[in-house]
């Protein structure tokens, strides 16, 4: 029989990847506070999120979900805001036009703090220190205070994440989205690049396109789609003591939604069955996500499908496959296998970045642009040869012009990684290399489409 879910049913679960507050009191004062704080998104635009999500599952349209692998206060601006909006709206263009496909676009911002480690600790120099776990918990530099876990944090994030949304809005419906400023996207550093010139050769096209469309009379005044966009916010729901504090009941409904973000995903290393993680999100009705790692059985997965979607509703579960380029053609297919065999609605998505993470020779923590192509390329085949829809891409990147991961064409070196190494965890795509995935990722949905109509 099923247990009864409540917002804080998780806490008599073993919890993993949770910072240990010295300041019980203190935490409990912090998240009554976080209680009483308006929500950040609304539970009428998860539920849209969820329909169009359905639409990916259908096999109708592609999901893009990007950002940085973590937030910080210290990089918290109105430019890197934009910057990171623009270069998603570039790459929701490419795949709409390339891939003529419609594109659903979520953002990892305006939460997206809490990192889960694989050690608790750190030592430099043989002094112990906690692990550094993101923002939302305590501070990167290595000393005892910074290290120390301090719940205050969370109202910081939830203040910076309501900045985030509420400039977020406006650039989506304020003119900034809309198509007759595809040109303006380009950041400057990227226009002189080879992407720079393809994407400029694209935006071409689509100015001719919306003159045509304009003579037949459907403008930005006319019509919301050219002036507007759809833009969601995501993140991994780690910190579980303010996602609690962030759960309402929607009075439309009667049913809980975290109102923290309009999608929610579980991490790898937070997703065993009887765990705190899986057991939060089956209770709140957001769409959510699930990170796959090479080492899930078809079997485990589909009992997470069980807890987390037991109604098979489409847009509810997206799979998130973080294989690693050596891994996926072994270790996705029987996924795939499982979950068609069974029916089951689900969005498939492919993670390139988590399972191609390395020490450079250099020292620094990096990915191989050659290894997240190969990843990419890998899952479009796999799905292709099972016969799922290939639904989307999740990518760590920045608008910024940072080197932190090695390659493409803008030939960024294992000697040039320290030059604009910035990020606070995983290495990003800087904004000229997640164009160039772009357009790759813009062939590989165009041609399965061809695929599908030929056969
Ligand atoms: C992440 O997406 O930042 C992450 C930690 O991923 P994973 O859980 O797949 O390792
Ligand atoms: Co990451």
């Amino acid at each position: 029989m099923t247990q009864i879910w409540t917002p804080d049913s998780w806490r008599a679960k073993p919890v993993r990847q949770m910072p240990k507050y010295p300041d019980a009191d203190e935490l409990a004062d912090v998240e009554r506070q976080l209680e009483t704080l308006p929500p950040l998104v609304f539970a009428g635009e998860a539920r849209r999120l969820k329909k169009r999500l359905a639409t990916v599952a259908a096999g109708e349209a592609f999901l893009f979900q990007g950002g940085d692998c973590a937030e910080s206060f210290a990089e918290f601006s109105a430019n890197n805001i934009r910057d990171a909006f623009r270069i998603i709206l570039q790459i929701a263009v490419v795949l709409t036009f390339g891939g003529s496909i419609p594109v659903v676009k979520v953002a990892r911002m305006g939460g997206q703090f809490a990192k889960p480690r694989s050690d608790d600790n750190e030592t430099r120099d043989g002094v112990v220190l906690p692990s550094y776990r993101g923002d939302i918990i305590n501070g990167l530099d290595f000393t005892a205070e910074s290290r120390r876990p301090d719940p205050q944090r969370m109202i910081k994030v939830y203040h910076q994440s309501s900045s985030t949304l509420n400039l977020l809005r406006a650039f989506v419906q304020g003119g900034y989205a809309d198509l007759h400023r595809v040109h303006q996207w380009n950041l400057d550093f990227v226009d002189s690049s080879l992407q720079g010139e393809r994407y400029r050769a694209l935006s071409g096209r689509i100015g001719e396109a919306l003159d045509f469309m304009a003579a037949c009379n459907i403008t930005a005044e006319t019509s919301s789609q050219i002036r507007e966009t759809d833009f969601y916010t995501s993140h991994e729901a780690l910190l579980l003591p303010y996602e609690q504090a962030m759960t309402r009941i929607d009075s439309t409904t009667g049913d809980w939604y975290d109102v923290s973000a309009h999608m929610l995903w579980i991490g790898e290393r937070t997703r065993q069955l009887d765990g705190a993680h899986v057991e939060f999100l089956r209770g709140v009705k957001n769409p959510i996500g699930l990170k796959c790692g090479p080492k899930m059985t078809a079997d485990e997965l589909l009992r997470l499908i069980d807890v987390l979607n037991p109604a098979n509703e489409p847009g509810r579960l997206t799979l998130i496959a973080r294989m690693g380029d050596d891994k996926i053609a072994t270790a996705l297919p029987n996924l795939l296998r499982a979950t068609k065999r069974d029916g089951r609605n689900v969005v498939w998505c492919s993670d390139p970045m988590h399972g191609n993470t390395h020490a450079s020779d250099s020292g620094y923590k990096t990915r191989d642009f050659t290894h997240i192509v190969s990843e990419v390329r890998s899952f479009f085949d796999v799905c292709r040869a099972e016969g799922v829809h290939p639904g989307g891409m999740h990518v760590e990147m920045t608008g910024r012009e940072v080197t932190e991961c090695i390659g493409g064409a803008s030939a960024v070196t294992d000697a040039g990684l320290g030059e604009r190494y910035e990020t606070h965890c995983d290495p990003r795509l800087n904004a000229t290399q997640a164009l160039e995935l772009a357009f790759l990722i813009a062939d590989y949905v165009k041609q399965g489409r061809k695929v599908v109509e030929v056969g």
